[in-house]
């Protein structure tokens, strides 16, 4: 069987331990030969290096491991790049969200104003990564989670139009799948799901039994409408989190058709999202206090041990759904398993009414061939209006974000649900702009 070198851009993130012990758990699946990690920031990712070289050492021997900032380095030979930047890291998600905050509006990661800002951010970096890419790995099978991943994709499409081996996803429609399952006593894997929609904007139309085909969707629905304890993954048992799976439960109750994605509850009642926020203490503080915290705390013990096996610190078996999507995302690619997967991709006629260029988020086969899309047929009026709103918003950022257009940026401003006033989207601007210089494409 062959082997896979593979390249973690944003080698230092702190999700890439998860993904490690997830490579470490596949390996009969999806053999590699050598990792490479790239990062813009050397000393963040050493510390991931060096745990990285004590973990395969252990657990994975014989894989080459190397950590590099230069390009050519890190991606010449490479038959996979998982790519997971964050550009401005967390730092600059608490900005985005508190200038939001301040205006009046919603400030979350990927949606409303603070998404909007982000994805300014993140359009740049991507595409001047993915130039780097091609440059050194023509044919190498591209997988993109970099958020906001329905702004980011709209930027991949304009520019690498014909590059089916660059593929947008996205793990929060399985993180969900996974509630489900625990809801139903069954494994995620025992699914097929249907969805349509953008990214973090969509909604779970079927969810077949792979056996026996039997839909699932209305005793979920019934069930989810009551308000109660559903267990999710540890990150999600963290306070937002929980609220926001909690959350799901009135979104059922006040819709009659569907399951929606998480994410809509910002779209749909931002007054109510709105209000729940606090400026001094924004969900990416949360994260940098907790989550990341700990991460890098365990990387830098394990470092300083120089060991991991029979420490505090063995990883645990379940490496999370982040980290199994992408690498079973990978492993399909890999060895053609035809796996379904939803996937950010080109609508192509997929959603029959909805506009044929509009990177819509829908199941997709995969295999050598890359992703092939499952037919969804015409959406309904309710979503098929949200849909094209949000559309017009995220291609008039990437536009905006790759051109460097002001009015563009505005516009999309105020497409945007969890924004709507043209005076508040101007004032927006100023901030953002001005938070964000080195980051953004200038606006004229
Ligand atoms: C889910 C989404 C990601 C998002 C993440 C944020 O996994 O799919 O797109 O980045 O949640 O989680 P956080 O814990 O950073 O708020
Ligand atoms: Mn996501």
């Amino acid at each position: 069987m062959k082997k896979y070198t593979i390249c973690i851009i944003g080698g230092g993130s702190r999700y890439t331990p998860d993904m490690l012990t997830m490579l470490c758990n596949q390996k009969e699946r999806f053999p590699l030969a050598k990792i490479v990690f790239y990062d813009n920031e050397a000393e963040r990712q050493e510390l991931v290096g060096k745990y990285a070289e004590i973990l395969f050492n252990e657990y994975y021997p014989g894989v080459e491991v190397v950590y590099t900032t230069d390009p050519e380095e890190a991606y010449t030979g490479i038959d996979f790049a998982l790519m997971q930047i964050r550009a401005g890291r967390l730092k600059m998600r608490a900005s985005d969200e508190k200038i939001a905050i301040k205006h009046g509006c919603l400030g979350q990661e990927t949606c409303g104003a603070g998404g909007f800002a982000y994805g300014m951010r993140s359009v740049p970096a991507v595409i001047d990564i993915i130039k780097d890419i091609r440059k050194y790995a023509p044919e190498a099978w591209i997988l993109n989670y970099s958020n906001p991943a329905a702004i980011v994709a709209q930027a991949t499409e304009k520019v690498f139009p014909e590059d089916h081996r660059i593929i947008n996803i996205c793990d929060m429609p399985i993180a969900i799948m996974d509630m489900y399952a625990n809801v139903l006593g069954k494994k995620r894997k025992d699914f097929e799901p249907r969805y349509f929609g953008l990214n973090h904007f969509g909604w779970f139309t079927n969810i077949y039994d792979v056996k026996t085909g039997h839909d699932y969707l209305p005793e979920l629905r019934n069930i989810l409408k009551t308000p109660k304890e559903f267990k999710t993954e540890k990150l999600f048992e963290e306070p937002s989190w929980k609220a926001t799976f909690d959350f799901m439960s009135t979104m059922i109750s006040d819709y009659d058709e569907y399951l929606p994605n998480t994410y809509m509850q910002y779209y749909l009642y931002p007054q109510k999202m709105f209000k729940k926020q606090d400026i001094n203490h924004t969900r990416a503080d949360e994260v940098m206090e907790g989550n990341e915290k700990e991460v890098y705390e365990t990387l830098e013990a394990v470092v300083k041990l120089g060991k991991i096996k029979g420490t505090a610190y063995e990883p645990e078996p379940d490496a999370g759904c982040h980290a199994e999507y992408i690498v079973d995302l990978a492993t399909a690619l890999a060895n053609n398993s035809n796996e379904i997967f939803l996937i950010i991709t080109k609508n192509n006629g997929t959603c029959s009414n909805l506009d044929p260029d509009m990177m819509v988020e829908v199941p997709c086969r995969v295999g050598t061939y890359g992703v092939e899309a499952i037919s969804v047929g015409e959406v309904p009026t309710f979503y098929k209006g949200l849909i094209e709103n949000q559309h017009a918003y995220e291609k008039l950022t990437a536009e905006a974000a790759l051109e460097g257009d002001y009015m563009k940026a505005l516009k999309a401003l105020v497409l945007n649900r969890a924004v709507v006033n043209t005076d508040v989207a101007k004032a927006l601007l100023d901030d953002y702009i001005e938070a964000n210089k080195g980051y953004w494409t200038e606006l004229k």
